[in-house]
């Protein structure tokens, strides 16, 4: 089956969604269900809504919907496997890119399988019997390669894990890998970062000694939290590695191997390639950028089996992201940097997709929720450092005339807006409005000029000579130290 061209449509058209009827996090309680409904009412191709039952709560039955519970009783608890064909698909998975809609990156089941459940026992040194805690969202592809398909692919116990690292106590990991034994810890430096603001004690109340590898990933860890990963959780005996990869990918694809007799670790490093990876560093004319101590756009140049094999209905989409940038090259979106003794640091997206506690977005997909705003004709949104978050969404917004008055119940309506059209970890952390956005003769944001806006750092704003009214720029300068200057006395 062909499934770039599959139904030749975009989208994933399903049939079947599976839902609760509420869900439950860090001691709150989210209603799922009206979510759904409201979701299903614009996708005519859902024939029925299956939905257990988490919460004691009851909820309205509409027509498509069938409780989980009550059809899962008097079901054969053996299921008979299906022959598949290698390249059918396993599953989809929507990830942002830099520009227009999230992609349905589609995985396929043999090699796939093969790769989360060998990168599983070897990134992680998993020996059988032991029990495995990624403590990630089983939506994301690290739930998916690692709660569920290379854990189970090697007959693991694996931890569900289902609360926030501060839920009800800042002890919360640590006290579930004392009770549950847990042998490999895989987390992500936003939580790291967040717990280590807390008391040792949380940690160092709790028996970690079960702990036999520590593992970070979805985003860069700096050198403090990684120190504090290894050294207060880890009291600095098990081995820490940083696993970078992506959703593309399937399956870690730079990281040291905790069990690689008398191989070094460095700290918040990714260091090696996996087996089969061949990385590479391209240079801006496309050049393949050889020798150490060199940075570059970070590329794969060879298959390897969980690569992504297309997005859903649109293969042309996927060739233009992946394989037009660098010919011959996958491209990964990533920068990196090779040290002298040519280890592989990642040094961020060179796209503009912004990392969010660990959640990848394209600041094109916030922008088109702002813009569905009717008194705002135009925005952009830039990625700036947060402390614990890694990163944060900060947009520049330009409002109607008419609307100018009314601007704080403009900007509390587009936080909703991409609070409900996205989430609301997607909602920036700082809207300012401007009269307009600095833009080349040929209409092109300049993103380089607000990033700088943004954080400051404007004695050197670069050749600002293609900006087709470069006195934009100071009036963006004075607009932003207003907004510091109230903002400061709020
Ligand atoms: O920018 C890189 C960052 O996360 C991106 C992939 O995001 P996603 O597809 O959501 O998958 C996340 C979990 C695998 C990458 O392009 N990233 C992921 N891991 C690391 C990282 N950046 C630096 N270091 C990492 N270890």
């Amino acid at each position: 089956m062909n499934l770039a061209q599959k139904k030749g449509s975009h989208t994933a058209q399903c049939k079947i969604v599976i839902t609760s009827n509420q869900g439950v996090r860090g001691g709150r309680i989210f209603d799922l269900k009206s979510t759904v409904d409201n979701a299903v009412k614009s996708c005519p191709s859902v024939r029925h809504v299956f939905v257990a039952k988490r919460t004691n709560e009851s909820m309205p039955m509409g027509k498509l919907d069938i409780s989980l519970d009550e059809v899962m009783v008097g079901q054969s608890p053996v299921c008979a496997p299906e022959p598949m064909d290698s390249e059918e698909m396993l599953f989809m998975l929507y990830t942002s890119g830099s520009t227009g809609k999230p992609k349905g990156i589609v995985h396929t089941q043999a090699g796939y399988l093969l790769y989360a459940s060998l990168t599983h026992q070897y990134v992680f040194d998993y020996t059988p019997g032991d029990v495995f805690g990624c403590v990630a969202d089983i939506g994301w592809i690290t739930g998916h390669s690692y709660v569920v398909y290379g854990p189970l692919c090697n007959g693991a116990t694996s931890v569900l894990f289902e609360s926030t690292p501060v839920y009800p106590n800042p002890g919360r990991y640590w006290e579930t890998v004392q009770r549950l034994r847990i042998n490999q810890f895989y987390g992500a430096p936003t939580a790291i970062r967040l717990l280590l603001k807390y008391e040792e004690n949380w940690v160092k109340k709790y028996d970690r000694s079960s702990l036999k590898t520590l593992a970070s990933v979805g985003e860069p860890i700096n050198h403090e939290a990684w120190e504090w990963f290894h050294n207060v959780v880890g009291d600095g005996r098990c081995p820490l590695v940083d696993t970078w990869w992506q959703t593309e990918t399937g399956g870690v694809c730079i990281a040291p191997l905790p069990a690689e007799p008398g191989a070094e670790i460095r700290p918040a490093m990714a260091m090696r390639p996996f087996f089969g990876i061949q990385p590479a560093l391209l240079g801006e004319k496309g050049q393949i950028i050889t020798g150490n101590d060199v940075s570059g756009a970070l590329c794969i140049s060879k298959p390897w089996p969980g690569m992504a094999r297309t997005i859903f209905g649109d293969h042309q989409r996927f060739v233009d992201a992946y394989f037009k940038p660098y010919q011959g090259q996958y491209f990964t979106g990533d920068g990196a940097y090779r040290t002298e003794d040519g280890y592989y640091q990642i040094t961020g997206r060179m796209d503009d997709v912004i990392n969010i506690s660990g959640h990848r977005l394209g600041t094109a997909e916030i922008e088109d929720a702002l813009d569905e705003h009717p008194d705002v004709p135009e925005t952009a949104v830039i990625g700036i450092p947060h402390e614990i978050k890694g990163e944060v969404p900060f947009a520049f917004v330009v409002l109607k005339e008419s609307a100018t008055e009314n601007q704080r119940a403009v900007v509390e309506e587009m936080r909703h807006l991409v609070a409900t059209k996205i989430a609301k970890y997607a909602v920036p952390d700082h809207f300012l409005v401007v009269k307009r956005l600095p833009k080349t003769r040929s209409g092109k944001i300049m993103r380089r000029i607000l990033r700088k806006v943004a954080m400051q750092d404007t004695s050197n704003l670069g050749d600002i000579s293609t900006l087709d009214d470069p006195s934009v720029v100071s009036e963006i300068i004075e607009a932003h130290k207003r907004y510091r200057s109230h903002a400061a006395k709020k």
